[in-house]
Parts: structure tokens; sequence; C-alpha cells
């Protein structure tokens, strides 16, 4: 499947307003408030999928905290388009930008009350860190999940 991995600009917003209304029940002004806000913001990077001139996937990556640790804030495939790959490309090319900068990991929040989504995380290689119990509601846990950036050999210093 023919797929291009971009950095989101403005036109691109109201499509990953929709992808996030099919994916989460949530007010459509609040989403379309904070992608707007984070298009604009050096703290955020917006990266969509396009296939067939179609915006399918989006996710975004956040510095968050006075060190700037890399989050990815969220990640939503279209629909229809689950389950064929689309999202673990999508978090490969998200570790691939962050190769080569100075940050050691990237970390991802889920409700533990949502298992199959640990799992995607899981098999693309993150391991559990960390929780908050109850984060989102009493009985529903953050989970935090942790990815080490695999550095480029060049960039790896030799004693
Ligand atoms: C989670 C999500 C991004 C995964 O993208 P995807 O393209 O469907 O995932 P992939 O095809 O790369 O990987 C699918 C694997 O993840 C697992 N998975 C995890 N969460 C899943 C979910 N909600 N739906 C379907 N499969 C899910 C499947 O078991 C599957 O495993 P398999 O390949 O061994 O069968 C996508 O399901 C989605 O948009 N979900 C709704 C939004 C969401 O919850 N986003 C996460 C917020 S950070």
């Amino acid at each position: 499947m023919k797929m291009i991995i971009r950095e989101a600009k403005k036109d691109d917003i109201l499509s990953c307003v929709n992808l996030t209304l099919e994916a989460f029940d949530i007010k459509k002004n609040i989403v379309s408030c904070d992608l707007n806000k984070k298009l604009n913001d050096k703290d955020n990077l917006i990266l969509i999928t396009e296939h067939k001139n179609t915006n399918i996937a989006f996710a975004v990556l956040e510095k968050r905290g006075p060190n700037k640790v890399p989050f990815i804030d969220l990640l939503v495939v279209k629909k229809k388009f689950r389950n064929k790959k689309i999202g673990t490309v999508l978090l490969n090319s998200i570790k691939n930008k962050l190769k080569g900068l100075k940050v050691k990991n990237v970390l991802v929040e889920v409700e533990s009350i949502n298992p199959e989504l640990i799992n995607f995380y899981l098999k693309n290689e993150f391991k559990i860190t960390g929780y908050i119990k109850d984060y989102f509601d009493p009985n529903n846990d953050a989970i935090i999940l942790s990815y080490v950036i695999k550095q480029r050999k060049s960039q790896i210093s030799t004693i």
C-alpha cells in the first residue's frame, strides 16, 4: 500500500479532527482548538499518513516538561484502515525522527482499561515502565510505556 508520511500543514487539521472524532467521544471544538494550537507550537510535531490524496492517519509527538521528554500524544488510524500496519509504520517514522536527537526514550501513556492498545505498543517494542493510579478515573490508571531510541551507528561514540 503506497503511503506518504509528512508533516502536517494548516489544511490538514480538519481531517485530523475528523479522524479523532471517529476514534474518541470528544467535542469537535476542543479537538480543533487543541490541534490548531499544536500545529503552531515548536514542542509539537504532527505527522500525517496520506494514501491516494486522503489523510488516513496522524500522530502528534509532544515534547513535555522542562526536559522536553518526547511523548506520543495521539496516534489515530482511520477505522477502515486499522489492522493493516499503518499505525506501526507511522510509529516507526516517529522513532526514526528521534534518532540522532539527544533523547533516550519516547513515552506514551495509555488507559489501563484498554489492553488492546497496550498490546499495540508492546508489539512495537515499548516496555511498561510505570503507572499512575486512578489517573483517568477511579480504577482507570495511566500505564506509562517507553521505547528506547536506537541511535544510528555513526552517532554512537567509541571510547
Ligand atoms: C491503536 C491504533 C493507532 C493502531 O493502529 P493500526 O494501524 O490499527 O495498528 P497496526 O495494524 O499497526 O497493528 C495492529 C496490532 O495492534 C493491536 N491493536 C492495538 N490496539 C488496537 C485497536 N484499538 N484496534 C485494533 N487493533 C489494535 C492489534 O492486536 C494488532 O495486532 P496484530 O498485528 O498482531 O494483529 C488504531 O487502532 C487506532 O487508531 N485506534 C483508535 C485510536 C487510539 O486509541 N489511539 C491511541 C491513542 S494514543
